[in-house]
């Protein structure tokens, strides 16, 4: 395979990486005298041009607050964000554009999810069902929970490939309530089987609630098929804004569900003695929105659309197997991936033991040559436990990222291993 290049599957055309690159201004700088080898898309995904002009036209063309006032700019601004809103539904294929609701980020509609429907449905001994690989956004509002309303949580195991153990989730969602689940792990890249899942927690009369930050930028999102009851994502991860997040949820949900948050824009009424809330979706929106990453988020979706969710799979899949291949071949016993090695139960994320080198020591030495590449416990403290270790180093890529980027990675990892040696 040329340097730079990655197959994709019979008759799924391969993306123009160079082209792609180009769209992210970004990624055009040295690091030192390297060129930057941007391979921490997990955390934040870099953003186009498109998205960044998107924002940028909003400020200076339509700024004002939204469902608020009647003079024409004010309009243009809701008719911006509300337009932005179908634009993310038809990207879930939600049935309404009601069901959306926007939030800080993926953390803040877990938060929700838990503060809301979950204080309002829950009482002391119902179950929640986890995850042991789940990310602390997807464990902390639920242990939350358990402090304040005595709520049972159960874990569903991990196996020795770093796949759910799902011979166990039928015991475990026995009596449950919800099931709440990763779409795929930030630190393995395993990608459980939703859908499956999710029958099994119906079957058993739980609700289910998908964790979606590291799925939703690198796969077609469908909420039916996933058979899910609550969705949450995050813009920044997949090439728009940070500061903007979105929950999803069946209608009947969010209307049965009490206000989050309160304040203006959530109500229809405040009295001395009380207030009436406004009608889902902005019965959750409380106060000014974050509007013009709303904007942004949009773009984003359209730019990753008219390139194609399937062929954006398809790459990272391809790199992901040029990856594990190339990177084991030649670092052998040096190299130790977490997670899955079969590339149809994870996606683009790969973290790894490397040669005895403290993952924070090996990140800094991939930094002097230009790697970006995330050290740490990954806000995945039980997982972390579950494997016996602290730390790991973490490359994940993106539409972006091609083999030319896993190369330079190699090479940087070999040097580290030549500069702790001695
Ligand atoms: N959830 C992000 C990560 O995995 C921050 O790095």
């Amino acid at each position: 395979m040329a340097s730079g290049v990655v197959s994709a599957p019979v008759g799924v055309e391969p993306l123009d990486v160079p082209r792609i690159k180009a769209d992210f201004p970004i990624l055009d700088q040295p690091v030192g005298d390297r060129p930057l080898v941007f391979l921490d898309s997990a955390a934040s995904s870099q953003r186009p041009t498109a998205v960044l002009e998107a924002m940028d036209r909003y400020y200076c063309r339509d700024h004002a607050n939204v469902h608020r006032a009647a003079y024409a700019l004010a309009e243009r601004a809701t008719n911006d964000m509300e337009t932005a809103r179908r634009r993310v539904a038809r990207f879930i294929g939600a049935t309404t554009a009601d069901e959306v609701v926007f939030t800080k980020n993926a953390t803040e509609s877990l938060n929700l999810v838990a503060r809301s429907w979950g204080a309002a449905n829950l009482t002391a001994g119902d179950v929640v069902v986890l995850t042991l690989m789940e990310h602390h956004a997807n464990i902390v509002p639920w242990l939350q929970l358990a402090e304040s309303h005595g709520i049972e949580l159960r874990w569903i195991g991990i196996d020795g490939d770093g796949r759910l153990d799902l011979g166990d989730a039928a015991r475990l969602l026995e009596g449950a309530s919800l099931l709440s689940v990763t779409g795929m792990s930030n630190v393995l890249g395993t990608a459980p089987p939703v859908a499956e899942l999710a029958g099994m927690a119906h079957a058993a009369g739980a609700l289910v609630c998908v964790d979606a930050c590291q799925s939703t930028p690198h796969t077609t999102t469908r909420v039916a098929e996933l058979d899910a009851d609550f969705l949450a994502f995050s813009g920044h991860k997949l090439c728009g804004p940070t500061g903007v997040g979105v929950l999803w949820a069946r209608s009947e949900l969010l209307e049965s569900m009490p206000p989050f948050l309160g304040g203006g824009g959530m109500i229809l009424d405040v009295r001395t003695d009380g207030f009436t809330s406004a009608a889902v979706p902005q019965k959750f929106e409380a106060g000014t929105p974050p509007i013009a990453e709303i904007v942004g988020l949009a773009a984003a979706i359209d730019y990753l659309e008219a390139i194609g969710m399937e062929r954006i799979a398809a790459h990272e899949r391809s790199l992901t197997e040029y990856a594990l291949e190339s990177l084991t071949d030649r670092f052998g016993d040096d190299l130790t991936v977490y997670g899955p090695r079969d590339t149809d139960h994870r996606g683009g994320i790969l973290s790894f033991a490397f040669a005895g080198i403290h993952p924070h020591d090996l990140s800094q030495v991939l930094d002097t040559h230009g790697v970006c590449v995330r050290p740490g416990h990954h806000c995945a403290k039980p997982l972390m436990r579950h494997l016996g270790i602290g730390a790991t180093a973490r490359a994940s890529w993106y539409l972006y990222n091609d083999t030319a980027d896993v190369d330079a990675l190699g090479d940087a990892l070999a040097d580290a291993r030549d500069f702790f040696a001695v």
